[in-house]
């Protein structure tokens, strides 16, 4: 099915009338202490449930007709008919011809009707892959699968990068407590030889298991590492004696200690591992949308198969809520209309999502990739330039680190930078400082922030404090720092699932408005064939360095030099 071109946002009529809003606000004065004042039902009409997730909205720079407006402008992108092809398999990744169905990896077995897409009956495809998955996972939390000299697994090391490593590594780090087999895991990305070694040097060849994750099986980066850890295994188990030098005792040692995750099966057999310790994915999962599939095994490895299935049904919360909640209290949607508001008509480049919890540490660096590879594009999926500005610049660190470092700038700098704060009710751990319990202590933190951010402290209030009058211009806070709070009960599989899955429909609402296909990269190509046009040039081949403009001739010089 042809897909419609893009609607260009900035024609619309919702769009004319949120520049009007936009103006009328400036002109009136944006104030959230008057608004808060004002209308004490403001947060009740600015808070919003999906899942078991609470959302509050009312320190944004909106009122309830804004929301209103931005709705009305999803609908005039047809942002509905866009989610529906979706789900549905239609090639929404027109530049790639493939259909887009992350979604159909949480999508419950039991669901009515099946889902054939281009063929392929998708639901039960992925039913088959998990229960192979787990069964894996199964035996090597219990046990029966052992490495080469009978131990048992004790790490397993995921070894990718990108969409194959960010998403594993933070779920991972995020759902530590669950990790409840006495395995743990570690992630090597970096072609960088250091990253391998550092992660390698301690561990015992005997227990160690690694995971090959590429969609392509082609990725540099990934296959270098690959062979890498291979050598590393064998060399180490050589060097314990445990290996009898034999070709055969080779290739079992690399069947025991090496599966894959791929869509490229015949490269992966190539490597030398077992067809039968190959996890598929299909061409309609993009790398940053792929932890819910095989990509996660390490996960599953780790949580288990149940703690796995919990983190599908919370993606599969969000994504039945996103899909079926009309966009004025749909506040998934809402959240990237919000976006919208924030880069298009205010002008913001960033935005900085801040997770009060430390095991959330990795998520803004997943979602760099997800949201940037997603919407960082200049051309429309009908190949016309972009009629807006497109792609902020996602960012963060847990709080309280970040208070410590870069908040200064968000409290008093001169650039709005809209912030999502992210916290838990109850913690895994627990503790007192005498009678304090520093979970509270810590969420006061949480509640604090993004209340100095939105009502600021006036010079009055400063000058009332005592402060000398030279000061009190650098202790005044503007305050009308918008935030958005995200509250939870406690981080579990389900509340993480849920949480990617608001970000994932996040991507989609902005990149409909812009009219972006958000599911190519094209624009990682460039430099990664460059790369290899460079390599020969760095110390071989005079003839390759000559032919480099003089930059790049002046650095591989400088390496030259050095090395
Ligand atoms: O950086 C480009 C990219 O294609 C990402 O989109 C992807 O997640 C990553 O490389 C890794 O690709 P693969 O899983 O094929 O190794």
């Amino acid at each position: 099915m042809a897909i419609n071109p893009p609607v260009d946002a900035t024609k619309t009529p919702a769009w004319a009338a949120l520049q009007h809003h936009f103006n009328d606000l400036q002109d009136k004065g944006i104030d959230l202490r008057e608004w808060f004042a004002d209308d004490p039902e403001r947060t009740e009409k600015l808070s919003f449930e999906a899942g078991d997730l609470h959302f509050d909205l009312s320190k944004n720079l909106i009122t309830p007709e804004t929301l209103g407006l931005l709705a009305q402008l999803g609908r005039e992108v047809r942002l509905d008919e866009r989610i529906e092809q979706m789900f549905n398999g239609v090639h929404i990744n027109n530049t790639e011809d493939r259909a887009v169905l992350h979604t159909a990896l949480r999508r419950p077995a039991q669901e009515e009707g099946s889902l054939i897409v281009d063929g392929q009956d998708v639901v039960k495809d992925v039913r088959e892959t998990l229960g192979r998955m787990y069964d894996f996972a199964d035996k090597v939390r219990s046990g029966q699968w052992t490495g080469v000299t009978g131990k048992k697994i004790q790490t397993v090391v995921n070894i990718g990068i990108g969409g194959s490593d960010l998403g594993p590594v933070m779920a991972y780090e995020a759902l530590k407590p669950y990790a409840d087999a006495g395995i743990s895991a570690r992630y090597i990305s970096n072609i960088d030889p250091n990253d391998l070694a550092e992660k390698t040097r301690d561990l015992d060849p005997e227990t160690t298991l690694f995971i090959i994750v590429s969609k392509t099986f082609t990725t540099l980066e990934t296959l270098t590492n690959a062979r890498e850890a291979r050598t590393w295994l064998l060399e180490s188990l050589s060097a314990k004696g445990v290996l009898d030098g034999s070709e055969a005792g080779r290739a079992e040692a690399i069947r025991r200690h090496f599966i894959a995750v791929s869509t490229a099966l015949d490269k992966v057999q190539a490597f030398g591992i077992d067809p039968a310790n190959v996890f598929g994915f299909w061409n309609w999962v993009g790398g940053r949308y792929s932890v819910d599939s095989a990509v996660g095994i390490s996960l599953a490895i780790t949580i288990g198969p149940e703690g796995f299935e919990d983190f599908l049904k919370g993606f599969h919360e969000i994504d039945e809520y996103y899909r079926k909640t009309p966009f004025e209290r749909n506040v998934v949607a809402l959240m990237g209309l919000l976006n919208v508001w924030y880069v298009n008509f205010f002008g913001a480049h960033s935005h900085a999502v801040l997770p009060y919890d430390q095991y959330l540490h990795r998520f803004p660096a997943y979602l760099q990739q997800l949201t940037m590879e997603s919407n960082g594009k200049s051309v429309r999926w009908d190949g016309t330039p972009v009629t807006s500005l497109t792609g902020e610049i996602f960012w963060g660190e847990p709080g309280t680190n970040g208070q410590h470092a870069f908040y200064q700038l968000i409290h008093q700098g001169t650039r709005l930078i809209p912030a999502d704060f992210i916290a838990f009710a109850n913690t895994p751990n627990p503790a007192k400082d005498g009678d304090q319990d520093v979970h509270e202590l810590f969420l006061a933190n949480f509640f604090a922030q993004t209340k100095a951010l939105a009502f600021g402290k006036t010079a009055d209030e400063v000058r009332a404090e005592g402060t000398d009058e030279a000061i009190v211009p650098a202790r005044v806070f503007t305050g009308n720092r918008p935030t958005t709070s995200i509250f939870g009960d406690e981080l579990t599989p389900y509340a993480l699932g849920e949480l990617i899955a608001l970000y994932e429909h996040i991507t989609l609402t902005e990149g409909t408005v812009w009219g972006i296909d958000s599911f190519d990269q094209w624009g990682v190509e460039l430099g990664k064939k460059l790369a290899k046009e460079i390599t020969p040039a760095i110390s071989r081949d005079d003839q390759a360095l000559a032919e480099q403009d003089q930059s790049t001739r002046s650095l591989i010089e400088f390496y030259r030099a050095h090395r």
